[in-house]
């Protein structure tokens, strides 16, 4: 494929924002979260465990199967140790594990923000972990090219999905390319539907369009981060930043599709980027619990 090819694909994205904000109903949001800490044990952890239920047909055999999503570290020195992590993945015992992207702000921090992965990673060494890139790693791109972000996230024990699919015990996971430093490649086509899909987006930019534009994606659910819940939130209003074309519509939350079946997540994850802190917008990582849809 041809640079220019890559950027006709880059161009598939509409721009009519209005017809997609129509298309999109928020189900809940940052005040509506369901926060799981207590219910796991793990009540004194920096970390806000969100729990979201997706109802999805019986056929994909994947009912009571969770899916663990962390997003967003930003990796710094002063990042949550590894053993937080360790401590809430063992007590959600995932049955994947899904990183969304923004791994480092810095290209100086690439080394340690691997070593700090693979020591969360090692301890899952039997389940599944899938990586996608995001806007500020594809940055970083000029000194880090693919092939090295393959390596480390190999290394890592992780699948690395840039406009890539991979299937995983009945879950179809198609990972898009970030739209501001990458060249997201996504149409919507006939899967197989055999699988559930699930869609990895660093930004809702890359997909909210595409997705909703009907039903050729099959059962799916999307997965986005890059927003972090605006990182910094007003009481009663939230987020002032979302670094999105949508601006608050798409910063934080559960969103369903009025033309397709297709749901939404979209985390604040963990970390910070611009600012070194966050404001009422603790930490957060999801939890995907997939039950079984009883008129399916
Ligand atoms: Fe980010």
């Amino acid at each position: 494929m041809t640079a220019n090819e890559k950027y006709i694909n880059r161009r598939i994205v509409k721009t009519d924002w209005i017809s997609t904000i129509r298309d999109w109903r928020k189900i809940s949001g940052h005040r509506k979260r369901r926060i799981i800490n207590n219910s796991l044990g793990c009540e004194d952890s920096p970390l806000q465990v969100v729990e979201y239920k997706i109802y999805v047909p019986s056929k994909y055999g994947i009912n009571g199967k969770s899916l663990f999503l962390f997003s967003d570290i930003h990796y710094t020195e002063q990042c949550e140790a590894p053993d937080v992590y360790l401590d809430v993945i063992g007590k959600v015992k995932p049955d994947w594990i899904l990183f969304g992207g923004d791994l480092i702000t810095y290209a100086s921090q690439i080394k340690g923000a691997f070593e700090w992965l693979e020591r969360v990673s090692a301890n899952f060494a039997s389940i599944p972990k899938i990586a996608i890139p995001g806007n500020w790693d594809r940055r970083r791109g000029r000194w880090f090219p693919q092939r090295i972000w393959n390596e480390k996230y190999k290394e890592c024990g992780f699948h690395y999905l840039v406009n890539q699919e991979i299937i995983i015990d009945g879950v179809r996971f198609y990972g898009v390319d970030d739209l501001r430093g990458g060249y997201p490649e996504i149409e919507p086509r006939d899967f197989d539907s055999k699988y559930f899909n699930c869609l990895v987006s660093h930004s809702v930019e890359s997909v909210v369009d595409v997705v909703g534009n009907g039903e050729s994606f099959g059962d799916n659910i999307v997965l986005c981060g890059h927003s972090h819940g605006g990182q910094i939130r007003i009481p009663f209003f939230g987020a002032l930043l979302t670094s999105t074309k949508y601006w608050k519509f798409f910063e934080y939350g559960h969103y369903k599709n009025r033309k397709a079946h297709s749901e939404l997540v979209v985390t604040s994850g963990v970390g910070t980027s611009r600012f070194p802190f966050r404001i009422l917008c603790p930490p957060e990582v999801v939890v995907i619990k997939f039950v079984n849809n009883p008129e399916k």
